[in-house]
């Protein structure tokens, strides 16, 4: 009788080659955004298969309206700390707004700040037809680049805020061309953002690389959840996040024990002192 253990499947890293075969397999991919040591090392132990430094981080670590403000030097940063937790998942880091518009030079030189300073092992951003040509220089330096198509909060002034995108058969068929571009474009995978479940479908059938959804229906080839939504850390969510927690709720409750225990002399006892 053979069996793979846990521990035997935990000492393969997870490649760009292995989640292509997933995608072959029908295998499906589990994808997290991670921010700092400690959660990149939890979720890493629980077989989370891509840790992603999200510029969302402008959001739920620095609490920022948008992730526009998010700059190159903080994912780098952030980049840095998920990295030294994962010994499985793939570190991906989520290249912030004007690191990779200016021009594809630009845009190589950033994706390599993220990979030789941050020890990212692949790089994600967003857009379709209008960022191909840049998707195709970072891949060209060795590079793997995830792409990003539908809901791309980097545009939320185009958009005119968080919209669900292709609704309307136009908008539908930019999507499609733009997942179509990206893979194109030499991309290993591509998230599917804010998209109606019928078009993930139709673009997760179409296209050879995977598909990682948010918010795009059960067809996509992975899922990725913003980790404060799914751990129940933000006050709202939207209606396609799964709250698998509430541990904002729990953090409160030992927040209000501390200070009680404080307040009354109970916290440090003899226990918690040295002799
Ligand atoms: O910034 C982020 O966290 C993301 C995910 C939501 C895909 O781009």
């Amino acid at each position: 009788m053979s069996t793979v253990t846990a521990k035997t499947a935990r000492e393969h890293r997870i490649t760009i080659p292995s989640l292509a075969k997933r995608k072959k397999r029908g295998e499906r991919i589990a994808m997290l955004t991670a921010y700092d040591f400690t959660f990149a090392s939890i979720f890493d132990a629980a077989d989370i298969d891509i840790l992603l430094i999200g510029d969302s981080l402008g959001n739920v670590v620095q609490g920022r309206d948008t992730t526009l403000p998010v700059t190159l030097d903080e994912t780098v940063y952030h980049t840095r700390s998920v990295a030294r937790g994962a010994s499985r998942a793939l570190v991906v880091s989520d290249m912030p707004f004007g690191s990779y518009q200016i021009s594809a030079e630009d845009a190589v030189r950033n994706a390599l700040r993220c990979v030789k300073e941050g020890g990212a092992h692949a790089v994600k951003l967003e857009g379709g037809e209008n960022v191909a040509a840049t998707i195709a220089r970072i891949v060209a330096a060795e590079i793997p680049v995830m792409g990003h198509v539908g809901l791309t909060p980097q545009a939320i002034h185009r958009m005119g805020g968080h919209r669900v995108q292709g609704r309307d058969e136009d908008s539908r068929a930019r999507i499609i061309r733009d997942a179509q571009a990206v893979e194109a474009a030499g991309a290993f995978a591509v998230v599917l953002e804010g998209i109606p479940a019928e078009l993930g479908r139709e673009i997760t059938q179409l296209l050879s690389i995977p598909t990682i959804g948010i918010g795009a229906g059960v067809h996509c080839d992975g899922q990725v959840l913003v980790m404060h939504d799914m751990l129940g850390l933000t006050d709202w969510t939207p209606s396609f996040v799964k709250q698998y927690v509430n541990l904002g709720s729990l953090a409160s409750q030992a927040a209000r024990n501390f200070a009680e225990e404080v307040a009354n002399a109970k916290f440090p006892d003899a226990k918690h002192s040295y002799r």
